[in-house]
C-alpha cells in the first residue's frame, strides 16, 4: 500500500518473450541528495532526471519545510532555491518522511548541527526502523534525539546550537549513516571525519564535491577515511539523475529468466559502488552486455542488454560486494531459483533491517513458491534446478517493501503458476512506472480486483 493508502494486491501470470526498452527512472539515492544538497546551498539548482516516486517526493516535501523552495516544471525539471549551509528555517509541522530510511536519515543529518528543532515520522514500516545508529554520531556533533524505545521513530531532533566537528567509524556497512554524519559535518567548524572499512555508495562525496565542498577520500589499512571541511558556501548545480541500476535490477533480471527475452535498458548509473548484482549475474553466466559505456554528471553509465540465460549457474557471492548489491538480493535470490545448483548469499545481516526482514520476506515467499530456501542471521541460499522447474501459484507478502513485491511481481513471469502478492502499493515509493513498463515489455501484470 502507499503510505497512506489501501493494499493493491497484484498477480504476475507466466508470460511469453519479453522484448524492447525498459526506460527507468531515475536514481533513487542521487535524486534523495540532489534535492537535500540543492537545499543547502546557495542559489538555484537544477534537477533533470529526478526519481518522482514517493520517497523523493517525501524529501522535496521535507526541504521545502525547512525553508527551501521547491517546484517543478511541466517538463520535469526540477529547481531548488537552497538557503545556504546553516540556512535552514524550524518546519512548523512533523516532516513525514513515508517509507524513507535514506530520507529521514538524511535530513537528520542535514539539520542535526542547525540550532532548529524538528519532528520526523512515517509509515509502520519505517516507525519499525531502526535510528539509533543515525543519532549515535549525530550525538557526537552536539545534537540531541528523543525517539521511541529501541531509537525508532517519531522522534525529535533537536539540532546542536555550537557543533562541534566529528571522527567517527561507522560500525555497520551503511551510506546512510555515512552520509548523515557528512551532512552534518558540513555546519560544524573544522573537519569532520567519517571512517568506514567497507565501501558503500559514495554519491555522497561525488556530489559534495560537486557542489564545491572540500572532501577528500583515502583508502588506508583502517578503510576508507573521508574528510569533510565544514562551513562551506555550497554552489548550485545542474543534475542529470542517471537511471537507478536498482530498478533497472527488474527488467533486466526478468529478461534473463523469460524464454526468448532480449530488453535494453539504457543509460544505468553504474558506478562500482552500486554495480555488484552486474558482475555477480555474469559470473552466474547471464547474458548481460554492457553497451555504449559512458560518463554522465560525474557517474559512470551505459546500455545493460540482458537476454534470455537458459544455462546459469548457481554461485558463492562474495560477502566483500554486500554492500554493493544490498538492494539486490531479494531480486538475485529469484533469478538463482531459476539457475542450477546453489547460489549462497553470506554477509547480509543488512538485509535484515530494510524496508522489511528481507531474507525472512524473500525466503517465505520463495518456500511457499516451491522453492528450496535455507537461512540463518547473516546469509541464505536458494537452490535452483534451471528454467520452467518452478512452480509458483502462492501469494506472497510484501510488508510494504516494494522490492519484495517486485521480486515476487519478476518471479511470476517464470514460474508454471501465477504468483501474487497481497500489496503492490510500496512499488509507487521508488518504481512509479513499473506496471506500464513491464507490461509493454509483455509481462502479464495484473491487480486483482477484491
Ligand atoms: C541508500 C543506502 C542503502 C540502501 C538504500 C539507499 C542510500 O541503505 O539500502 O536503499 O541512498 O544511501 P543503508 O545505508 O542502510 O545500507
Amino acid at each position: 500500500m502507499s503510505s497512506h493508502g489501501t493494499p493493491i494486491p497484484m498477480k504476475s501470470a507466466p508470460c511469453g518473450a519479453l522484448n524492447g526498452l525498459a526506460d527507468v527512472p531515475g536514481d533513487k539515492s542521487i535524486s534523495h541528495r540532489s534535492l537535500i544538497l540543492g537545499a543547502m546551498a546557495v542559489g538555484e539548482t537544477c534537477i533533470t532526471g529526478l526519481l518522482e516516486g514517493e520517497d523523493v517526493l517525501d524529501t522535496a516535501k521535507a526541504m521545502r519545510a525547512f525553508g527551501a523552495e521547491v517546484n517543478r516544471d511541466d517538463d520535469g525539471t526540477w529547481h531548488v532555491h537552497g538557503v545556504g549551509v546553516g540556512g535552514f528555517a524550524e518546519p512548523d509541522q512533523i516532516i513525514d518522511c513515508g517509507n524513507s530510511g535514506t530520507g529521514v536519515r538524511l535530513i537528520m543529518g542535514c539539520m542535526a548541527t542547525s540550532p532548529i528543532s524538528a519532528t520526523f515520522a512515517g509509515d509502520a514500516s519505517l516507525n519499525g526502523r531502526p535510528m539509533a545508529r543515525v543519532t549515535d554520531p549525530l550525538e557526537l556533533f552536539g545534537t540531541r534525539a528523543v525517539g521511541r524505545s529501541g531509537g525508532r521513530l517519531p522522534m525529535t531532533i533537536v539540532g546542536a546550537k555550537d557543533p562541534v566537528p566529528v571522527r567517527y567509524e561507522v560500525p555497520v556497512p551503511s551510506a546512510q549513516v555515512k552520509s548523515a554524519v557528512l551532512l552534518a559535518g558540513l555546519n560544524a567548524p573544522g573537519q569532520t571525519i567519517v571512517i568506514e572499512k567497507e565501501a558503500t555508495r559514495d554519491h555522497s562525496e561525488r556530489m559534495l564535491a560537486g557542489f564545491g565542498a572540500e572532501i577528500t577520500t583515502e583508502e588506508t589499512d583502517e578503510g576508507r577515511v573521508i574528510t569533510l571541511t565544514g562551513r562551506p558556501e555550497l554552489k548550485p548545480q545542474t543534475i542529470a539523475v542517471p537511471r537507478d541500476p536498482s530498478s533497472a535490477a527488474f527488467p533486466v533480471c526478468a529478461a534473463l529468466i523469460v524464454p526468448g527475452s532480449d530488453v535494453l535498458v539504457p543509460g544505468i548509473g553504474l558506478n562500482p559502488t552500486r554495480a555488484g548484482l552486474y558482475t555477480t549475474l555474469r559470473e552466474m553466466g547471464a547474458d548481460l552486455t554492457y553497451e555504449n559505456e559512458r560518463e554522465e554528471g560525474g557517474e559512470p553509465v551505459a546500455d545493460l542488454r540482458a537476454r534470455f540465460s537458459p544455462d546459469m549457474k548457481g554461485i558463492d557471492v562474495p560477502p566483500a560486494r554486500a554492500a554493493s548489491m544490498i538492494d539486490e538480493y531479494p531480486v538475485l535470490s529469484v533469478v538463482a531459483s531459476f539457475a542450477s545448483g546453489i547460489t549462497m548469499m553470506r554477509g547480509v545481516r543488512e538485509l535484515r533491517v530494510k524496508e522489511s526482514d528481507r531474507i525472512d520476506a524473500m525466503a517465505t515467499g520463495l518456500r511457499a513458491n516451491g522453492v528450496d530456501v535455507e537461512d540463518g542471521e547473516d546469509w541464505w541460499s536458494v537452490t535452483g534446478h534451471g528454467p520452467g522447474t518452478v512452480k509458483g501459484g502462492a501469494t506472497c507478502v510484501s510488508h510494504l517493501d516494494h522490492r519484495i513485491a517486485m521480486s515476487f511481481m519478476v518471479m511470476g513471469m517464470a514460474t508454471q503458476q501465477p504468483v501474487s502478492v497481497d500489496d503492490g502499493g510500496p512499488i509507487a515509493t521508488s518504481f512509479p512506472i513499473f506496471e506500464p513498463l513491464m507490461q509493454r515489455l509483455g509481462a502479464s501484470l495484473s491487480r486483482i480486483e477484491e
